[in-house]
Formats: structure tokens, sequence, C-alpha cells
């Protein structure tokens, strides 16, 4: 057996070491990156639902709330300049992770995600500062560029940094902290919705310069994956680094196999040119429809409009800001599942289970929403009947957060070979942020239009989604993220796009276990 590496058991090829604590904590600050972007999720929908907000920027859309008595609880929040301004962000993100892709490529992991923690604190400030509209939505215009940063290199330096059996739960903790920042943000709001003086909405936005802090400083810190020091040229720095991370000298295969990727990245001088040929099909299929469907779970609409669909199924003000603070914490402690997990069962399992969950649930909350209100509108809801679609509401969000949220970030991270990994998960980014743009935009019309049927809608995908990895998405647990190719190799679909000398895997013995790789 050359070289003496060998595929494990359990689908993936064993390097020794640890997890050190240094790893541990590495990881622990580049995932607060994920903050950033929850913050910005949870706090929008608060603060674009504040009187003192709406009078001083959005003059009309306050009268027009205000005045109007429609009694069809489908249509009453229905008001196309607030989704707008909410969602201009995605549209920022979407462009800046291609500009992050050739940052994290060129000069490495951490000064993509210090550049996003920075521009997005100069974001904050202007929001929080904000004198007229202008303002405003140049601040927004930073915040998305720095979410588009930070999320396009997070991922990446989490699941380049982690031992190949710990991936998954070391890159959750990026998806972990998106929920606290969401929860975070719901949490704010609903304090700041009570200040009298009318700038509550200037604490929250300013706020998001917290997180932000947290980044810009922690990244400083940082040191760069050893991939990245590699394909940088810095070969002892990597090598040093490597035995830091994984606490042992006897790093000497791991270390190879990364500059054998190293070289194959050095002969690639186009990514994006590259990332289309043939034997990159798989990834550039998972990377793009991963994030589509993680979308069209339908899980925004709930992280962006909880508090108004709360209110549309007739809760109060308060109660609905409480709602969303409960979902908001069962989206954090669900989240925990995966962590533990997803290492263990795998990323299908989760997928799967998750996926199942969250059908169930969509269907439940769109029936019983149909009874009570049909298709007129009109309708009340008693306390109880409130109360359990609030409880599937929560049952859903917990079926995502130990899915297709988590996975949604981290099966993209670890799929592509090393010379294309930046350039994949920018479009992991930007189809994500096209998407979320897209839900924002459309979802107060969608509901006006196809009142309790988007709850189908969405249940319709979810379904499509889940068949679409019982059969295309093999497992990629406990394997070393440049040995990913023999995954795809072996597939039963995928492996006829990757022709044998496409692999240039250091001392790997083609060993996979089929059965455990759904391949
Ligand atoms: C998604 C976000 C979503 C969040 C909810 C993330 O993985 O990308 O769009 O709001 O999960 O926790």
């Amino acid at each position: 057996m050359a070289g003496g590496a060998i595929v494990n058991t359990r689908g993936g090829k064993d390097y020794p070491g640890k997890l050190t604590l240094f790893v541990f904590l590495t990881c622990v600050v580049a995932a607060t990156g994920g903050l950033i972007f929850g913050y910005d999720i949870g706090i929008s929908g608060g603060v674009t639902s504040m009187d003192s907000f709406l009078q001083k920027f959005f003059p009309e859309v306050y009268k027009k709330e205000k005045s109007a008595k429609s009694t069809n609880q489908y249509c009453k929040f229905d008001s196309q300049l607030l989704t707008t301004f909410t969602s201009s962000l995605y549209l920022a993100a979407l462009i800046a992770s291609f500009f992050a892709s050739v940052v994290t490529r060129t000069f490495g992991r951490k000064w993509s995600m210090f550049g996003g923690g920075l521009v997005f604190l100069i974001g904050a400030a202007l929001n929080g500062a904000a004198k007229n509209v202008l303002m405003l939505i140049l601040g927004r215009i930073l915040l998305g560029v720095g979410v588009g940063f930070a999320n396009q290199s997070v991922p990446v330096y989490l699941s380049e940094m982690a031992p190949a059996r710990l991936r998954g739960m070391l890159n959750i903790g990026f998806q972990l902290m998106i929920t606290i920042g969401i929860l975070a943000a719901n949490l704010i709001n609903f304090g700041t919705a009570k200040i009298k003086g009318g700038w509550g909405w200037r604490v929250s936005l300013a706020l998001a310069a917290v997180p932000a802090g947290i980044i810009t400083l922690g990244a400083l810190f940082l040191p760069d994956t050893p991939n990245s020091l590699i394909e940088r040229g810095h070969s002892e720095e990597a090598k040093h680094m490597l035995r830091r991370i994984r606490g042992t000298d006897d790093v000497d295969e791991e270390y190879d196999d990364l500059v054998v990727a190293s070289r194959e990245s050095e002969r690639v001088k186009h990514p994006w040119a590259n990332i289309v040929k043939r034997k990159y099909r798989p990834q550039l299929t998972m990377t793009i429809l991963i994030p589509l469907f993680q979308q069209l779970t339908g899980i925004n609409v709930i992280m962006f409009y909880a508090p108004v669909l709360f209110k549309t199924i007739g809760f109060g003000d308060d109660a609905s800001l409480m709602s969303a603070v409960i979902t908001g914490l069962v989206n954090v402690f669900a989240t925990f599942v995966s962590i533990f997990t997803v290492d263990k069962l795998g990323r299908r399992k989760l997928f799967l289970q998750g996926g199942s969950q969250m059908l169930v649930c969509q269907i439940l909350v769109g029936t019983l929403i149909a009874i009570k209100f049909g298709t007129s509108g009109e309708g009340h809801f008693s306390k109880s009947y409130a109360a359990f679609v609030v409880l599937f509401i929560c049952v859903y969000v917990a079926g995502f957060a130990w899915s297709w949220g988590p996975l949604g970030w981290l099966v993209p991270s670890e799929i592509f070979p090393l010379e294309i990994r930046s350039a994949g998960q920018s479009i992991n980014v930007s189809v994500n942020m096209l998407f979320t743009f897209v839900i924002a935009q459309v979802f107060l019309a969608m509901l006006c239009h196809m009142k309790f049927g988007l709850f189908y809608f969405f249940a319709g995908w979810v379904l499509i989604m889940t068949v679409f990895i019982a059969l295309f998405l093999p497992e990629t647990k406990n394997v070393p993220i440049e040995e990913m190719i023999l995954v795809w190799k072996a597939h039963w679909f995928w492996g006829k796009f990757i022709a044998d000398d496409d692999i240039h895997v250091g001392n790997v013995e083609m060993g996979i276990d089929r059965s455990k790789n759904n391949i």
C-alpha cells in the first residue's frame, strides 16, 4: 500500500492528529463571521415594522399601513418599497462574493474575513447614524458587502482547518453563529421597539457594530489555513501550521496530499473558466442547487416575517414578537443536534430526515390556515388553534436547523478541489443571496395571492429537494477535503463525468466504502 494512507471504513482517509484546543478556538473565532449575517436577517423585519422608522424614512408606507382597513388577512402587509429596502443587502452580497473569491484565493481566507468585518462595521455606523434614505441604503449596501465576504470565506476556512472526521461539527459553528445572530436581533428588537423617543431603530441598527467588531478583531488574530498557505507558496509556514492544528509532528502524509492538491491548483490560472469543465459538473451542480433549494424550503419567510406572519394569523403585537423569539430559540438549540450528529450519521441522513419533517409540518400549517381562513382570508384563530400553528412552525424550524440550514453551508464548502474552491463558494453565496432576495421580495405578494397554498408551494419544493438528495448527493462525512474527488468518481451518476486521469490525489488507496457513501 503506497504511503500507508487508508480510506477508512467510514469512507474517509485517516490522518493522524486530534482536535487541538488551538484549532477549536480558531474555528470558534472564525465562525463568529456568521453573526453578522444572522444579525442582519433578524434585525430588518423588526426595524421596518417600527412606526418611528417608517415615519422618518418611508412616510408613504406608514400612511398606507395606518389607513388600510382590509379585512383580508392574507394581504394586510403587502408593501414593495420596504421589501426592496430590506433585500438590497442581498444583492450587494451577491456581487461582493465574486470579489471576495479573488481576495480569498490570492491573499488568503483571513483577509477576506477581516475585510468583510470592517466594511460591515462602517455600514453599521452609517445605518445607526442615518439622517436620510440615502445614508440608510448606502449603509445597507456596505453591510451586504461585508456579508458577501464573510460568507464566502468563513465556511471554506472552517472546512480546511478542521480534521476530516470533525469537519461537519466545526463547520456548523458558522450556522450556529447565524442562528445566534438572528436570535440576538429578535431580542434586541423586542427591547428597542419599546423605546419611547422614536430612536429605538437606531439602537437596533447600530448594534450590528458589535458582531462586526468581533469578527474584524478576531480575524486579525487568526492564522491562515495550511491549504491556503501552500497555495500561496508558504510551504514551511504551512507545515508548521499543520503540526500546530493537528497537535502532532506526524503530518507528512496530510501535508503531501495538500501539496499535490496545490500543484493541481497552480495549473489552474482561471478558476472561472475551469469550473464549467465537465469534470467539475457534479460540484458545480451542487453548489447551484443546494443554496437554491435551501431558500426554497421557505425558511426565510419565517425568519424575516415571523412577526408579520403571526400578526396575520391574529396574534397581537407583543405576542407576535414573542413568537419570533420562540422560533429563534428553537433555531439555535436545534442546530446543536446537527453539530453532534453530522460526522456520525452523515450529511445525507440529516438532509433526508430534516426534509421529511419540514414537509409534514408545511402541509399541516397550510391545512390549519386553510381550514380557518379559506380563500377569502377572513377568519379568526382561537388561542389553542394558534398555539398548534406555532408548534408546527417550531417543529419545521427545528427540521431546517439540523438539515438544510447548516448543510447548505457545509456541503458546498467541502466538495470542491482546491483550485476552484473559492470560485465554487462564491457561486454558493451568490445563489443563496439571489434567492434570499427573491423570497424577501415576493413573499408578501405571494401570501396575498396564493394564500394558504403558499405553504403547499414550499412543501412541493421540499419534496423535490429531498428526492434529489436521496439520488444525487453522495455521503461526504469523514472524507478528507482534498480527496473528495474519489467520492464523486465512485458515484453511480456523477462518476461518468470524471475520467481516471482527472484524479491526482496523493498516496490514496481507492478503497472508499460504497455502501457507506451511497455511491
Ligand atoms: C440561511 C439563511 C437563514 C438561516 C436561518 C441560513 O443557513 O442561509 O437564509 O435565514 O439559515 O437560520
